[in-house]
């Protein structure tokens, strides 16, 4: 079963469809860079071209990031404020004339790594973060998503958590690989502290350059891996949040059209 994955991001919403059943791509992944300003209008204009380049007729998945609940955006860290209280879910589903699910771009990530990578069958509790334009940060308890936690806001040092020490704050500071990865261990530290997880995911943007900071990462008790579907962790996990919008056959027979009775013969006078 074929679901279409989009992920929209700080710099590109990109797009393939995506067997949800072994977690890969079916075609080439299609990428728009993202609109600035990323209004909802903008944005919703871009989806509706990753949809029509695949000339898509079925389910879609698409992150957000952003709090996503019940479908409605109630945050807008790094994306244009249109997006605050937003019912953005209904609002794509109009865009792009498809039965679509809207899903925290973080616990995306979350969803595809248990199913497919770096979490896959671990029992207890993971976290998965990413590492991006923000922090992303995912909870699952075996298996299980807790959704929107959004850790990357937690104060350090006076700051939130992904000021200092997203990817994108590496970059701009010119932090070197040692430098930044303090900063990540600060963050990590304080996690384990409220949550003590048993595994620490290390995915988003950075995750490809993981060699380079490997041995700096520090966590007291959790073990820490990187995250395995790297750069598609996003549209893959965008795919397995739709899963429940794709029709079952019971809910297709219920709405086959039902049989005219035949008619009953005139009665003989
Ligand atoms: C947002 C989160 C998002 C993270 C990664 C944060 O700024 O608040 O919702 O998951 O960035 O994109």
């Amino acid at each position: 079963m074929e679901i279409l994955g989009i992920d929209i991001g700080g710099s590109g919403i990109k797009g393939a469809p995506v067997d949800v059943s072994t977690g890969i791509l079916t075609a080439a992944r299609f990428r728009i860079p993202t609109p600035d300003p990323s209004t909802p209008e903008a944005v919703g204009k871009t989806v509706a071209e990753i949809v029509k380049h695949f000339a898509w007729q079925g389910v879609v998945g698409c992150t957000f990031p952003a709090i996503v609940q019940h479908g409605v955006t109630h945050s807008a860290a790094n994306v244009d404020q249109g997006w605050m209280h937003f019912q953005a879910e209904p609002f794509l589903r109009q865009k792009t004339g498809r039965p679509l699910r809207l899903v925290n771009d973080a616990d995306a990530a979350g969803l595809a790594e248990v199913a497919f990578g770096a979490a896959k069958g671990v029992p207890g509790t993971v976290m998965v973060l990413t590492f991006g334009t923000g922090i992303g940060s995912a909870l699952l308890l075996d298996g299980k998503l807790v959704p929107n936690l959004e850790l990357g806001h937690l104060e350090i040092r006076g700051k939130d958590a992904e000021k200092r020490a997203s990817d994108l704050a590496r970059a701009q500071k010119d932090l070197s690989w040692g430098k930044w990865t303090k900063r990540v261990n600060e963050f990590l530290a304080r996690l384990e502290l409220y949550f003590s997880p048993d595994l620490f995911v290390i995915g988003g943007g950075v995750s490809k350059n993981y060699a380079k900071f490997a041995s700096y990462l520090r966590a007291e008790r959790a073990r820490i891996v990187p995250a395995q579907l790297l750069n598609e962790a996003g549209i893959v996990g965008a795919a397995m949040a739709a899963v429940d919008l794709i029709p079952t056959e019971s809910s297709l027979k219920k709405k086959a059209p039902v049989k005219a009775k035949p008619q009953s013969k005139p009665k003989k006078k």
